[in-house]
């Protein structure tokens, strides 16, 4: 595995994480839930990035973790980071959603409780909330730390001007953010002109998520949606409808510049998340252990000619999901 400092800080973060967004929750199955994350611990993915409404059920992917490092990883906490975060809605009524202290405190709480966890590595903001003042859910990040709850604080989904706000604040209170999470892939290249310029103004890291645009940037939908896909699956947050025949060209034509490189599309597509030097790692959300290995074989070959940059682009023209 290779790592990569965090931004400023002295915290390394392996080139790629694992997520567990979809296929760690109670209706997933458990076995191969296990089997991933010991295979990622075992190949250096020392980073888990979790959230308190992963699941479904919202909160089970947090159980079923701290159940999984309980039985087979308890002596190796001090070798992993792991991160949680609140932000979207987890339960009924005005305390469950948004940026409020309320909300952030309890939420950590009950995280800690169902991970069974004594404190978050990385605790985030998962998004900006505009019924919140900035300063009261940074605070509520910063007295988070302050009770050796979390040990650094990050911000994920925040507008880049809020985002500004936000690590002025951060600054200003002694407990920077070391990290800042958002969606980057070759179909999502906005980062790159809006929040990436930010995060290296201020020394936080830049953490990738959906760098395979959930599956789309794979060779999976180039004949059709198979049964066993985020797609064809009611539970996931990819439609059919996302899946167009105009992207899925696309990625036929990147999966012909992936094999003159001798890499999967999947492969090609992590490394080129990789490639930009401000994103410190790309966080892979995998269904079986086989993908997870196919996308950390992606470090075997992360440089990029100028030539195979500019045809990618070509290819590319603004596409997004
Ligand atoms: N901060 C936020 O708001 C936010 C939002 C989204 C995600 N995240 C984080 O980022 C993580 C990753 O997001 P993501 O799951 O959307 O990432 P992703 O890596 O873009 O997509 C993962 C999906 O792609 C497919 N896939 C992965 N590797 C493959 C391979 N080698 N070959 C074929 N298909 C492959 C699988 O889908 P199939 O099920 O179709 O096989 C897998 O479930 C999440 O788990 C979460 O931790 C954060």
């Amino acid at each position: 595995m290779n790592y990569a400092f965090c931004g400023k800080s002295g915290l390394q973060l392996p080139k790629i994480s694992l997520g567990l967004w979809h296929n760690f929750g109670y209706i997933d199955n458990f076995e191969e839930a296990k089997n991933m994350i010991l295979y990622a611990f075992e190949h250096g993915v020392t980073h888990i990035d979790i959230a308190n409404n992963y699941g479904p059920p919202p909160g089970s992917a947090e159980s079923n973790f701290g159940k999984i490092l309980k039985e087979n990883l308890a002596s190796h906490r001090d070798e992993m980071i792991i991160s949680s975060k609140a932000g979207y809605l987890m339960w009924d009524g005005p305390y469950g959603d948004g940026g409020s202290r309320k909300y952030l405190m309890a939420s950590l709480d009950q995280s800690l409780k169902r991970t069974g966890l004594e404190y978050f590595d990385i605790f985030y903001s998962h998004r900006y909330d505009s019924n919140t003042p900035v300063e009261e859910t940074m605070q509520a990040l910063i007295d988070m730390v302050k009770q050796g709850k979390a040990l650094y604080v990050g911000l994920s989904n925040y507008p880049a001007d809020k985002a500004r706000e936000a690590m002025t604040y951060l600054n200003a209170q002694h407990v920077p953010s070391l990290i800042y999470q958002g969606k980057y892939s070759m179909f999502n290249r906005q980062p790159e002109e809006e929040i990436l310029p930010v995060t290296k103004e201020f020394g936080s890291g830049f953490i990738a998520f959906s760098p395979l645009a959930q599956g789309v940037l794979t060779d999976k939908y180039l004949n059709g949606i198979p049964e066993h896909s985020r797609a064809a699956d009611t539970t996931g947050f990819l439609r059919k409808e996302q899946v167009t025949e105009e992207l899925v060209g696309k990625v036929r034509k990147l999966n012909e510049i992936a094999r003159q490189r001798e890499q999967t599309m999947a492969e090609m597509a992590v490394a080129w998340s990789l490639r930009d030097e401000r994103v410190t790692s790309v966080i892979v959300g995998t269904r079986n252990v086989t993908q997870l290995q196919e996308n950390l074989n992606s470090l075997k070959n992360l440089s990029f000619t100028q030539e195979e940059l500019m045809l990618i682009d070509n290819i590319l023209d603004g596409a997004t999901l």
